[in-house]
This record gives C-alpha cells, structure tokens and sequence, in this order.
C-alpha cells in the first residue's frame, strides 16, 4: 500500500486536474460545498449500455447466454443485446457527460470484447480500438477515465471451465488484467478490478442472475475466494509491473447497504454485524483489514454450520498464509457502491440441513414502511444510512480513502424527477456531514447512471438515468431530466444549489 501522502498526491493529480476550475467566491458564500479536490463522475457498465453483444468478434458472455437461454427469468423477457447501443455513441455520449461537466466517467470493460474466448492467445483489436476511442474522447474533452475491469459479464467460454468457481479464473484474470493495461495504461490511470462481487457471486453463483449458479452456500463461497484471489493477484502485478509507468491507482468496488439494528436489544445488535460482516467484511476484511483474511464471524459460522451438516470440511474455503498476505492491504483506494438501508433482527437459530448464505449468516432483513420508495423492491430512500456507512468503514478499516462508484434511484420514466433531485441531494448532503463533519476521506461521488439502461433481471423496467433513454425511438434518444440539470450544477460548482428540490429527507 502506498504511503497515504503519496496517495493524495497521486488522486490529486489524476482525478482533481481535470475538474473545472470552481467559482472560489460561490464555494464560500454556499453552505453546502464540497472542496476543489472533490471530483463528480457518473457511472455505467458495459453489459447495460453497450449493446452489439455480437458485433465485430465480440464473443459470448454469460449474460448473452443467460439472457437468450432464459428470456423468461428477465423483466418482459428483455435483453442487452442493443441496450443503449452505446457501443456505436461514443461521440454522443460523451457529449452528455461534457454537458453534465463532470469530472470523470466510470465505465467498465467488456472481458468477451477483449479476448472474445476469455483467454488471451486471441485479443479482439476491434474490443481494443472501441475502448481506446472512448478513452481518448474523454480525455479530449477532459474527463478521466475510471475503469472497471469486471462488471459481471464473465465470457461464456470460461463458464464452461466452471467461471468463478474454478481456481483457474484468476490466473486468466490476471492474463486478461494484463492485457488492459498494456493497451490501456497509458491513458487510465485509475482502475477498479471489480465490481460488487457480494452481487455477482451471491446472485450469480448462490441464485438466479447469470450464470444462474443457485447453489447458495457453496458455490457463492468459491466464487468470493477466486475473486478476491484474483484481485490480489492483479493488484500486486499492477504494484510491480505498471504503477511506476503508469502513475496509477488501483482500487475494488464493494458495496455496502447500511445494516441497521432493528431495535436496541443486544442481539439485534449482534444481527446488525454479522449482516455487515457477511456482506461486505467478506470481502473488506481480507483486503481492507489490518490482518486479513475472512471476517471471524463468517469463518466462526461457515465452520460450525458445515460441521453440524455433516461435511468433512468448511464450505468456505481457506486462504494459504502467502494468499493472505498477497490480499491483505492490495488497494489504493476503496470503491463503494452504496443505495439503501435494511433493517436487522437475529435469525431462528435453527441450522437447515440444506446449506445457504442466508442460513449461516442467520440475519433476518426488512425495511420500515414508512422509509420513501423507489422503483425498485430493494431501495428504500434512507440517506442516513450513507453516513453511517462511511463511518462504519472508517472505524472498521482504518479510515481508507473512498471514491462513490455508485450511489443512485429508480423511479418510473418522465423527465421531471424531482424525487431523483431530492434522492441525490439528501444522499450528498449525508456525504457532506460525513467529510465534514466526521473526517472520512472520501474524494469523489459517482452517480449511478448516467442513463437508464438494462437492469439486470428487471431488463428496463427501473430507470436509474440522469438521461432518459426512449427505448421506442430508433436512435435511443437521450433526454436530460431535471435531475441531470441538478447534477450539471453540482459537478460545475462543487456545491449543493439552494434553489432546487424541497428537502424533504433528513440526513441525520
Ligand atoms: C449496482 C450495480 O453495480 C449496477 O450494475 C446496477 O445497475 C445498480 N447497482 C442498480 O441496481
């Protein structure tokens, strides 16, 4: 890890450079302003926007398979095939984002448009030639590129050896690592290795996204082991091998729900951390942890649930000393992709003799009633819980410092989105309090998206866009809604304008 003056200069230089220079005297006249360091980005993916699944020698992932195999497991029987066609809008798309003025873009790169069998024997120039056309159009407009190198859309070829599963994956991560930074290293300079992988190795793996694993309590569990394998792996080559040439920064996304006790008795309490140790120590605790390793909680619970079912060994597997010690410490920065709020009660103490995520880790979830809803089932507007999040990691990880990936809402289609002004204004004034006021570090907020896209499993019933995307016109017209007019002024002056929504949500 690097010594933390070095790394603030380091962030400094490469995501601050490119903000535009802030009205001095509108920064101490507002109340709300965040410092000229502070950078604003919006964020995307590439299985969501980019469509042309087949074009040009992409090959196969194991969301195209999914999606084509089992239409009738996504919302209207949708896919990402055309998505928002962002694969032939570079241009346009980047003139959304330089009309937004944001500082930086965090996109993600398809692994199949790269190296269309997932290895790297056969690299596709056309994936190369994409990826450095919108790169380089970013820079020209002076916006940083912020990279993620996996963002679930795993190449089916490798899913046939067992995807995340197999131990194998992580030597062709690194291979494919490899090849994004020998092509792109000069021009990104900050990368994230993954995205959630709570999601895809619980979902993926342990239920029904792609690939649609649902062997929950095994499989979820080597999925989380070869992932945070390979991002050790990664982050040491890129240490080694890139940093010096490339005057890079190399982090991991990892989301974090606020785990709130439900009510003030000892074991809701107790519930509260075992969900965040489950949730997110699993994979903070072994690569943002002073010593490493899985959560005690988790290894305590996996081992003795495993046992009484009756299995020679734990179904969470264990790091060799030298894997942890590679993992241990392997960031720069943390990537946090957080939404919402859930509330915790302790579980039936009952252990079933069908293994399951859920049933080790013995948390019984829910959200109040009255907590303002959004378009999604799972998102409840609680910007508290943001605050509390950010301390959290601060006590727990020894205050790292934290670029937002992701933070954002759905809500039903139409351009005037006071709701989302409200969503993210409440969510960035708790971002405030939490800098300001309780001294996290954090140095940049990414909205999530910048335009409506594929949802996953809900295809593109829940629009989270700054842009509305009309699905029903040919060229996928985008539309700024009110809340991208509220975000342009927010990344333009660094402050929270006073004369937009009704804050109608407190933020402590
Ligand atoms: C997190 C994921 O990274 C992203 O792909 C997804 O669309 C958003 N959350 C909203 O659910």
């Amino acid at each position: 890890m690097l010594n933390s003056i070095y790394l603030n200069c380091f962030i400094y230089f490469i995501l601050v450079f490119s903000v535009q220079a802030r009205d001095l005297k509108n920064v101490l006249e507002s109340k709300t302003c965040f410092s000229n360091y502070f950078a604003f980005g919006v964020a995307t993916a590439s299985y969501q926007i980019e469509g042309a699944w087949n074009v040009s020698g992409k090959g196969e992932s194991i969301w195209d398979r999914y999606t084509h195999e089992h239409p009738e497991r996504v919302f209207d029987h949708h896919n990402g095939d055309v998505a928002d066609a962002s694969y032939y809008k570079v241009k346009e798309d980047v003139r959304l984002l330089s009309q937004l003025g944001v500082g930086f873009y965090r996109f993600s790169i398809s692994w199949s448009r790269i190296l269309p069998d997932g290895l790297s024997n056969n690299v596709n120039e056309d994936g190369i030639r994409y990826y450095k056309e919108l790169i380089d159009e970013l820079r020209k407009n002076k916006i940083t590129p912020v990279a993620t190198m996996y963002h679930w859309d795993l190449p089916q070829s490798l899913q046939d050896l067992g995807g995340w599963t197999n131990p194998i994956i992580a030597d062709y991560f690194l291979d494919y690592a490899r090849v994004l930074l020998d092509n792109f290293g000069d021009t990104v300079q900050v990368w994230l290795t993954f995205n959630e992988p709570l999601s895809f190795c619980s979902d993926g793996y342990g239920g029904d996204d792609a690939p649609g694993g649902r062997s929950s309590g095994f499989e979820d569990y080597m999925c989380g082991h070869n992932m945070l394998r390979a991002h050790g792996m990664v982050y040491r080559m890129f240490d080694q091998k890139y940093r010096n040439t490339t005057k890079g920064i190399m982090g991991v996304t990892l989301n974090l729900p606020w785990m709130e006790p439900a009510t003030t008795s000892q074991e809701d309490q107790k519930a509260a951390d075992t969900a965040r140790q489950f949730m997110f120590g699993w994979f903070a605790h072994p690569i943002f942890s002073q010593d490493g390793d899985y959560p005690a909680v988790m290894r305590s619970a996996v081992d003795a649930n495993s046992k009484r079912q009756g299995f020679p060994r734990s179904r969470l597997p264990k790091f060799t000393a030298e894997e942890v010690k590679a993992i241990r410490g392997s960031y720069d920065f943390m990537g946090l992709n957080h939404y919402t709020t859930y509330l915790t009660k302790q579980g039936s103490r009952k252990i079933k003799t069908k293994p399951s995520f859920d049933d080790d880790m013995n948390v019984r979830i829910s959200q109040k009633d009255d907590w303002p809803k959004s378009n999604s089932t799972w998102l409840r507007v609680v910007p508290w819980g943001f605050r509390k999040s950010l301390n959290w990691i601060k006590a727990n990880y020894n205050n790292p410092q934290i670029l937002v990936t992701e933070n954002g809402v759905s809500l039903e289609p139409g351009l005037h989105d006071t709701k989302r002004v409200n969503y993210i204004d409440a969510y960035l004034r708790a971002l405030h309090a939490a800098i300001f006021k309780d001294g996290c570090r954090v140095f940049g907020y990414a909205y999530w998206s910048l335009m409506d896209n594929f949802e996953w499993m809900r295809g593109f019933s829940e629009r989270f866009g700054l842009y509305e995307v009309d699905y029903k016109s040919p060229n996928l017209t985008r539309t700024p809604r009110l809340s991208a007019k509220y975000f342009t002024s927010v990344a333009k002056t660094g402050c929270l304008p006073d004369d937009f929504a009704d804050y109608t949500y407190k933020t402590d």
